[in-house]
């Protein structure tokens, strides 16, 4: 398929109410979760993108009966911990890292024998984060060089369970570790410096895994259980995605007169911390009808656009918002003054190095930036913004970013290819739309 650019025009007010997609982290897991335990589980606002499809194709050729109802449920009959079937052919995970390194945990601890692939960019991403663990527990692992996919793993016979302390703040690697230790004979624990998004823990224990989470007064957590439990199945409603609603959130800042609401929004703390960066920066932004639901806090999020200033986020705050930092660095570009942003070098090796594709596509629009191996600062716009195409490196974020910067700039932005956008935010264009931005298919005329 050709890549398909898209031209991003300086909008007049942004208005309106959307919901968005449900969250990517939650759907995949959910999917996992679910054909690992014993009987029906149904899922409520699962996230329909290519991401997550991928995912449901991989639990099928593991074994799971996975079906869609016309009524938008979907409905898994799980095989139980230790039931994983070997898959007839190579399971494809396209785009997604989460799918692959979460499932390289499932496989880890079952003796079976599976392969791994995924699109250019995926494999193109380090896997040895999450194999140095499972290789530790008993799983032997062919792959391409610097542990990269295409990859065939053999699960452990019977899994060692470990004690492992991240030595990289991701909650990929502390899921896969998890996962692994389902159906290892005793205790896995995994150690985090900063708390990650915890979806899988409060899955777990959603679906009866008596599992403990320690958390010290540095905020280093301890999370351990005892393998070979059985998983009881479940009834999921999935929130919105915040990662997918920060796009609305940040476009109804920064293009002047806006007022947008975005509802049922995943409101976790472990999410948040772009709603606490922009609240620093000085935006008008307030969460409304807070509530629980499915064991998860979610509630609508309101904006009117605001006057931005610069601000130092520190180090602290990158697990919470770690798929947020292109879009913040758009907000920045709005901002009176320099944002810098601190400790992120983990945005190097995200579906593009997201830190050299913000910092080249700004630059292309005007905007200053300095960037070292783990920082960026973005000095707000002191001429024109917009006016040049971006590169997206087959990175759905990078392009949604720069389409939200065309709304507010003085120029149209042109990212090169929106083909990627399907993997996360099926529908961001016409929700975009919906609030009265303006996209035309192509390069600016
Ligand atoms: C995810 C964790 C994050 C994030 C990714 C989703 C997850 O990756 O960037 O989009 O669902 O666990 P890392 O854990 O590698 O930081």
């Amino acid at each position: 398929m050709a890549p398909t650019p898209l031209t991003s025009s300086p909008a007049a007010a942004l208005n309106g109410r959307l919901r968005v997609p449900g969250d990517k982290s939650v759907s995949h897991r959910a999917l996992m979760l679910a054909t690992l335990a014993v009987g029906h589980t149904t899922i409520e606002g699962l996230l329909e993108s290519e991401d997550v499809m991928a995912t449901a194709g991989a639990m099928r050729a593991l074994g799971a009966h996975v079906v869609r109802t016309d009524d938008g449920r979907w409905h898994v009959d799980g095989v139980g911990v230790g039931g994983l079937l070997e898959p007839e052919t190579a399971l494809d995970f396209g785009n997604a890292g989460t799918g692959v390194r979460l499932t390289l945990g499932l496989l880890a601890s079952h003796p079976i024998v599976a392969t791994a692939i995924g699109d250019a960019s995926l494999s193109r991403r380090p896997m040895g984060r999450v194999l140095d663990p499972l290789r530790s527990m008993g799983a032997t692992v062919l792959a391409r060089s610097g542990d990269r996919l295409p990859l065939t793993m053999r699960g452990a016979e019977t899994a060692v369970p470990i004690t492992y302390e991240l030595p990289v703040p991701s909650a990929q690697v502390k899921s896969a570790v998890l996962l692994a230790g389902l159906n290892a004979p005793g205790t896995t624990t995994v150690i985090e410096a900063s708390p990650s998004r915890d979806h899988t823990e409060r899955m777990l224990a959603g679906f009866g895994l008596p599992i403990k989470t320690e958390t010290d007064a540095s905020g280093r957590r301890q999370i351990s259980f005892t393998g070979r439990a059985e998983l009881e199945p479940m009834d999921l409603v999935v929130p919105g995605d915040p990662s997918s609603a920060a796009f609305a959130i940040v476009a109804g800042l920064i293009v002047p007169g806006s007022d947008v609401m975005v509802s049922d929004v995943l409101l976790n703390p472990t999410r948040t911390g772009l709603f606490d960066t922009l609240s620093e920066m000085g935006a008008d932004i307030a969460i409304e009808n807070e509530r629980i639901s499915g064991g998860e806090r979610i509630g609508d999020v309101h904006v009117r656009a605001s006057r931005l200033k610069g601000i130092t986020v520190p180090p602290s705050r990158a697990p919470s918002m770690i798929d947020e930092y292109p879009v913040l660095a758009v907000a920045a570009a709005f901002a009176e003054g320099t944002t810098r942003m601190e400790g992120v070098g983990e945005l190097r090796v995200k579906e593009a190095d997201r830190l050299e594709a913000m910092a080249t596509g700004l630059r292309a629009n005007g905007i200053a930036v300095e960037t070292g191996d783990t920082w960026m600062a973005v000095t707000g716009r002191t001429g024109l913004a917009g006016g040049a195409t971006v590169p997206t490196h087959l990175d759905h974020r990078i392009a949604m970013s720069f389409l939200v910067m065309g709304l507010a700039a003085d120029e149209p932005v042109t990212v090169d290819d929106t083909r990627m956008i399907a993997t996360s935010f099926p529908g961001f264009t016409a929700m975009m739309e919906s609030l009265g931005a303006a996209f035309t298919a192509g390069e600016a005329a």
